[in-house]
């Protein structure tokens, strides 16, 4: 009896881990503080864990396990199972389980338990002013709404690397929609599914707010609800979930939003190669109205993550509804980009007014684009993914990958008898503008006002270089970054172009450490795109324009 009891114990604080086959292992954890920290080694292959807790399932995840060398690390909080001891069952998949090497994997000498987890903030490439993760992986802004001075910011989020998996909703918190704060988890995994992109309401009626997103499980993408009663800050899973399904493979990113025109709530949803639109009072029970999408607009690709807004014309006193359809791939320049289209909706059908596929920024890393539920003084105010599906698990990162665009302002402007959608960066923007400067800012905002055509380049001392070039007689604005580095991806170096829709006379560009988003000072243009110098840009030059530079901090 002793002696068994001895050997649980000496079993319990023992690191090696329990050998069960070629690629499957146990290993045992007592825990003795917050969390436990898992080496990450990225160009390995995942292994699935179970994180199992007084014989129950407690929780999934699949980490790309450290086998002989550490990128860096990722926190799982023990503290939350409530409980001494755990046992991780862990399979490793890819080549590496026929080796028999699996004792021998660095993983087991390498995790390690910490009542903190301080990610490094120091990457070269991490975004002044920009919204990213804390750390690891994301994608998709979801659900984002305003209420009571606070914008809620949610995204797709791997918290165990920094590639895409485990989707989560992270969640930030801001004032400004520039100074973000990072919030405990909002939404985890559950038997339904990874949580995937959706939407958030304001139901001010009942007082909560709605988040409706996408429980992607083997193979079936179904809606679901969650309602949070506290201002968006928990939220609880609704047990009767799912609450809208179908036969439809591709079937996800649930957008809603009240309708007062037919004091209903509306949803739109991507389905394959079109957006399906639903009605409801309750937010829970849907009824199917329509489907747009055949015929129009750019088909390469799957469409994804739609919005349906009814926004101002500029200057007049009409009001059109914008669709936005992202679609990857398909893109102008390749792989992901937004395009939306202009047109009316009563409620139960959007119907669009033109022909051609329009797109809403003419970069090559601008994705995944919605708006803020119920944001104040009637503004619609737009997010993007700052990158392309085409590269976004490879750009050079560590402990954290990808951005989101500054915010924008969406409306609509006329233009030789066509209705366009108007992009503005947001007012708050100017607040971060302090003193101008002489030197090039590695963060900052570049104003750039000219008669004409006119050519801008940023370098470096070793060659690298963005040439933005603006042709006002041929009505195109184009920004070249092939000559930078771009070794991860055969796919970044690109020039993107973009039509011009009346003369340009001043540019704002908003310069990050790794990214440029130029915007035509009126809004009829934006082009967002990824940089990664390997020096910063130090040199300016300018043809055709005076700029005028400012820092932010
Ligand atoms: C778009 C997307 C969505 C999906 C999410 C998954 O980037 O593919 O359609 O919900 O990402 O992370």
């Amino acid at each position: 009896m002793i002696a068994s009891i001895l050997c649980l114990s000496a079993q319990a604080g023992n690191t090696s881990p329990l050998l069960l086959g070629n690629n499957h292992a146990m290993k045992r954890v007592s825990v003795t503080q917050r969390y436990i920290l898992l080496p990450v080694q990225e160009r390995e292959d995942y292994a699935s864990i179970r994180v199992l807790a007084n014989n129950q399932q407690v929780q999934t995840l699949n980490v790309k396990l450290a086998v002989d060398k550490v990128d860096y690390y990722v926190p799982l909080d023990l503290q939350r199972f409530g409980i001494n001891e755990i046992l991780l069952d862990i399979t490793f998949h890819g080549d590496r389980r026929f080796t028999g090497a699996m004792k021998d994997f660095i993983c087991w000498n390498e995790m390690k338990q910490s009542n903190s987890f301080e990610p490094k903030k120091e990457e070269k490439y991490n975004p002044v002013y920009h919204h990213t993760p804390v750390y690891g992986w994301m994608n998709d802004p979801n659900g984002m709404f305003y209420k009571d001075g606070v914008y809620h910011l949610f995204y797709q989020w791997n918290p165990y690397g920094s590639q895409w998996e485990n989707m989560t909703w992270g969640h930030s918190t801001s004032r400004d929609l520039i100074h973000w704060e990072a919030q405990p988890t909002a939404i985890e995994p559950d038997a339904l599914g990874s949580i995937f992109s959706g939407s958030c309401v304001v139901d001010k009626k009942n007082n909560r707010v709605v988040a409706l997103y996408t429980s992607d499980g083997n193979k079936t993408q179904v809606q679901s609800m969650a309602v949070s009663t506290d201002g968006g800050q928990t939220f609880k899973k609704y047990a009767g979930n799912p609450v809208l399904v179908s036969t439809e493979a591709d079937f996800r990113d649930p957008k809603a939003f009240w309708n007062p025109e037919v004091q209903k709530w509306n949803l739109i949803l991507a389905a394959g190669q079109e957006m399906r639109i639903y009605s409801s009072a309750d937010l829970m029970d849907w009824k199917y109205e329509s489907s747009f999408g055949t015929g129009l607009g750019c088909h390469d690709g799957v469409w994804e993550c739609p919005d349906l807004i009814k926004l101002q014309v500029r200057g007049t006193d009409k009001q059109k509804w914008l669709l936005i359809c992202n679609i990857n791939p398909g893109g102008p320049f390749g792989g992901s980009a937004t395009q939306y289209f202009v047109g009316e909706f009563d409620g139960h059908k959007f119907t669009c007014e033109h022909t051609d596929t329009r797109w809403m920024d003419y970069g090559k890393d601008h994705y995944a684009t919605v708006t803020f539920d119920n944001a104040p003084d009637g503004r619609h105010i737009a997010i993007a993914w700052m990158s392309n599906w085409q590269y976004a698990n490879q750009v050079p990162t560590k402990q954290f990958r990808n951005a989101n665009s500054v915010p924008r302002d969406l409306d609509l402007f006329e233009y030789q008898g066509q209705t366009y959608c108007g992009v503005t960066p947001s007012r708050e923007l100017l607040a971060l503008r302090s003193k101008t400067t002489n030197k090039l800012p590695q963060a900052g905002e570049i104003v750039v006002d000219l008669k004409g055509s006119a050519e801008i380049t940023l370098s470096n001392q070793i060659g690298e270089q963005i040439v933005l070039n603006y042709d006002a007689k041929g009505k195109t604005f184009a920004m070249d970054r092939t000559r930078n580095y771009a070794s991860f991806s055969e796919n970044f170096p690109c020039k993107t172009v973009a039509p011009v829709y009346g003369d340009i006379r001043q540019f704002r560009i908003f310069i990050d450490r790794s990214s440029i988003e130029v915007f035509d000072a009126e809004g009829r243009m934006s082009m967002t795109n990824l940089v990664f110098p390997q020096e910063p840009y130090n040199n300016i030059k300018v043809v055709g324009g005076k700029a005028t530079m400012y820092e932010f901090k």
